[in-house]
């Protein structure tokens, strides 16, 4: 096959770590056996946060947790997640046929000690649907007012003396579906009432700067629905353009990629056609995230400048993917809810969606897996006191040599099924080889612009392609060392088994 070449001096941008977040959402067993299993439990925890989820976690650095939902926050109230646990009301989740009783036990601070255990910030959704900006303004004020007012006090006596300084706040949830069955036209209405009802919690002693800079993010469309999609974003920003704007910091787009043709078959049962299609399919969320950060970007230009003095300035709006992730048809029959086994197809389209984050780092910011545990594309499964880390989980874990380092332009393999993205920091190179062939190894000859030498390597690999970790069988997908790749004359050659994927660490050559 032809030569891949990476030149080093083609830069491409910054790729900020955000890109490698999370979302979770009481829907299933995400939050309750997932991640939260009580004090009392038998299973060893964290005050109630299962010790097992959160190490592992913690050894990932996920840069932002987003929660409630997801659906979930449609219809959360968040003071009932608040206080001593006993005296918490009992709800009931509905939520994408969870059908469980609700026990608020995982609330505002279990989320926040969560956050802390693992190093994330958090990013909170509020109930634009059964809520109210007073309710919204409550929970903004219980987070992140350091003045002793009321409900910093109550903060206070629930257990955290200092603020948590919340600043991603999501204003509604796929408000065109579950958020509310909105128009772009009365979404944006809804919004310049959320988004004005802000705090800004500037304060005099901060010399008269906000403690906390609050971060609003707007619903974006259904990435799944071409036609909607397009006209949802062009008809958003048509109508905020109309008279005195709200400010909008970012544009929270969802992306699934969907498996439904036929919805009865197993997430490991599937055929080498199956195996193409669903790794063909994830790569429309590239189209998706071009053409709306076009969109975005024609809509913020034609927003009209305003006149006289107390102008707002136009938006400089991120463009966010809050959830994506393999949605097979099983997740609608498995218990429970959404839960999804995941084989090395799923860690195929996890690697290669990273690296369409990673790849277009100059347009998308941030993007949150969904979810972290036991729904859809999971790091993690749990079942009582089994836990495991499916391959999913390796994929973040190699990738994170990736954060924040500067992404390289690497030319189109002509072999379809072969992937690459490579990164720069300083000296070292990062590359990330995917061979998406379900059956086939792969050789790929390396070059580079300038002398490399090669440092390690860590390669995802499986005896079977519908293989999962299970929990008599948990590391039977687990990245290990790679092999060293074969010098040439002027470069390196990399072997790949079938359904493989290798991250390869090289350096200037002294
Ligand atoms: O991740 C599962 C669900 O998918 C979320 O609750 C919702 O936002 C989306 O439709």
């Amino acid at each position: 096959m032809e030569t891949i070449k990476i030149d080093l001096r083609k830069e491409r941008g910054k790729i900020n770590k955000e890109l490698h977040s999370h979302f979770i959402e009481f829907l299933g067993g995400c939050i309750y056996d997932g991640l939260w299993v009580g004090e009392a439990s038998e299973i060893p925890n964290y005050e109630g946060l299962r010790k097992d989820a959160v190490d592992a976690l913690k050894k990932l650095e996920p840069p932002v947790i987003r929660w409630p939902g997801g659906c979930y926050a449609d219809t959360y109230h968040w003071r009932n997640g608040i206080g001593p646990g006993e005296q918490r009301p009992v709800t009931y989740n509905e939520n994408f046929g969870t059908y469980e009783k609700d026990s608020n036990q995982f609330g505002t601070h279990e989320f926040m000690r969560l956050c802390e255990l693992v190093g994330a910030k958090p990013w909170l959704n509020i109930n634009m649907m059964t809520g109210s900006p007073a309710e919204m303004r409550d929970w903004m004020e219980y987070c992140n007012r350091e003045e002793p007012t009321a409900l910093a006090l109550e903060r206070k006596a629930n257990g955290a003396e200092k603020p948590f300084g919340v600043e991603f706040w999501g204003i509604g949830n796929e408000v065109w579906a579950g958020g509310g069955n909105m128009t772009p036209q009365s979404y944006a209405n809804e919004y310049r009432k959320y988004a004005s009802s802000f705090p800004n919690f500037i304060s005099l002693e901060n010399g008269g700067k906000p403690r906390v800079a609050m971060k609003r993010i707007a619903s974006g469309p259904d990435g799944n629905k071409p036609k909607e999609r397009v006209e949802w974003t062009k008809q958003f920003f048509e109508e905020l353009g109309k008279f005195r704007r709200p400010a909008l910091d970012g544009y929270d787009l969802h992306f699934y990629n969907w498996n439904l043709d036929n919805p009865e078959q197993k997430e490991n049962e599937f055929d080498e056609k199956e195996w193409d299609q669903v790794i063909a399919d994830c790569f429309e969320l590239e189209d998706v995230i071009l053409e709306q950060a076009e969109l975005i970007r024609k809509g913020i230009d034609a927003l009209p400048e305003e006149e006289g003095y107390f102008k707002t300035p136009k938006p400089a709006c991120d463009l966010i993917v809050g959830e994506w992730g393999n949605w097979h048809g099983a997740a609608f029959y498995n218990r429970p809810a959404l839960y999804q086994q995941c084989t090395m197809r799923d860690a195929i389209t996890t690697a290669l969606t990273l690296d369409i984050f990673h790849r277009n780092c100059e347009t998308v910011k941030m993007a949150c897996v969904a979810q972290t545990v036991n729904v859809l594309n999971s790091l993690i499964l749990t079942d009582g006191a089994d836990c495991i880390l499916t391959p999913n989980y390796d994929v973040f874990e190699m990738y994170k040599v990736h954060r924040e380092g500067t992404a390289l332009e690497t030319a189109r393999p002509e072999d379809e099924k072969l992937h690459i993205f490579a990164s720069v920091k300083g000296e070292d190179v990062y590359i990330n080889l995917i061979n998406a062939d379900m059956t086939r190894e792969k050789e790929v000859p390396l070059s580079f612009s300038s002398p490399m030498e090669f440092v390690s390597g860590q390669a995802l690999e499986c005896a079977d392609p519908h293989d999962c970790n299970t929990k008599e069988e948990p590391d039977k997908i687990r990245a290990g060392e790679s092999g060293t790749p074969e010098r040439t004359e002027d470069g390196f050659i990399v072997k790949l088994k079938p359904a493989s994927i290798q991250v390869l660490h090289f350096t200037v050559q002294k």
